[in-house]
């Protein structure tokens, strides 16, 4: 018998970082990365000293019904909405996250989506394929929005948010943002960016880019009523959270035409996404996968590895969320 703390691996890492793992712990690990049931969870998380979760795995009450041994649950991601923090609390287990690692490569995307949203990117590689094109058009081949010289309007203006508008600085665009409070003059100006409330960023925004985390106040924050205040040639992208936009709202208004496009990395009740989302041609869809860079992905586990062992070792995880 090992007497090595034992760990859990909730979902497939790359080998190497997990026979790393394996030369300090005993590790479960699931290679398979297959989403654990919750009943599977609760009996994987009995026997465990530490684990190291994702989103898919919701952390509450029930999950740490029976983990007396549980020292921290360390989420390979910077959101952590699938985390019951009270819960976690109060059972004892401390909860830690991954900030800044992926900073730059959830910005990235998040521009990414925006351009191809705008410019109509996957609708016009869908269009070749289906063998529309047949000749060089002035006024048919698919026309987009200029994302140059724009507004960009940015709804949560933590450290993703503000790569965003550093970016869009480049491309020259005149940035507005909303957020729980307003930034430091000193990161305003780093970025350009003036504070507006929500309904006047919506209102004067060409794009609209959703950056903020899911928390229990701001489901569905972007509804009908919302999408209503938009223009009708505005763009939304939304890289936060699948629950922060009523998809059926967007599905509708979109189908309406009441805004140009949308672009969406994450979806309600993802992986499912909405059926009519599905059937349109003028929304942009990803599979969750903003910071899906192997560089970053390593980065992100080697973070949540550090947490791990700090608390394992009886020290502060370097990124404790329940201080
Ligand atoms: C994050 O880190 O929050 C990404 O969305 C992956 O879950």
């Amino acid at each position: 018998m090992s007497n090595k703390p034992k760990v859990l691996v909730a979902r497939a890492i790359f080998p190497d970082l997990l026979a790393k793992l394996e030369e300090s712990f005993e590790v479960r690990s699931n290679q398979a990365d297959e989403v654990f049931t919750a009943e599977e969870l609760q009996k994987e998380l009995s026997s465990a000293a530490g684990a190291l979760v994702t989103g898919s795995e919701r952390i509450d009450a029930t999950a740490l019904a029976n983990a007396k041994n549980l020292k921290i649950v360390a989420n390979i991601s910077v959101g952590y909405n699938n985390f019951d923090v009270p819960a976690i609390t109060a059972a004892g287990v401390m909860a830690s996250n991954t900030p800044d690692v992926l900073t730059d490569s959830t910005a990235d995307f998040g521009f990414a989506l925006l351009m191809a949203t705008a410019r109509r990117v996957t609708e016009s590689e869908r269009w070749i394929r289906d063998g529309k094109w047949d000749k060089w058009s002035i006024v048919s081949n698919p026309l987009g929005m200029d994302l140059h010289h724009t507004t960009l309007g940015i709804i949560g203006m933590g450290r993703i948010g503000q790569g965003i508008a550093k970016r869009a600085l480049g491309f020259g665009m005149n940035v507005i943002y909303h957020n729980r409070s307003r930034l430091p003059e000193a990161d305003e100006k780093a970025c350009a960016a003036k504070y507006v409330s929500k309904e006047e960023l919506l209102r004067t925004a060409d794009h609209v880019v959703l950056v903020l985390p899911y928390t229990a106040d701001n489901h569905h924050t972007i509804g009908a009523k919302e999408i209503a205040l938009m223009k009708p040639t505005a763009t939304l992208v939304n890289i936060a959270r699948g629950g922060i936009v009523d998809d059926a709202a967007l599905a509708q208004a979109l189908k309406e035409k009441k805004i140009f496009a949308a672009g969406l990395d994450v979806f309600e009740g993802e992986p499912k996404v909405h059926p009519e989302l599905l059937k349109l041609s003028n929304v942009v869809l990803a599979p969750h996968i903003a910071s899906a860079t192997e560089k970053t992905r390593r980065a992100m586990i080697d973070l949540a590895v550090e947490n791990l062992r700090a608390a394992l070792a009886g020290k502060k995880p370097p990124s404790l969320i329940n201080t």
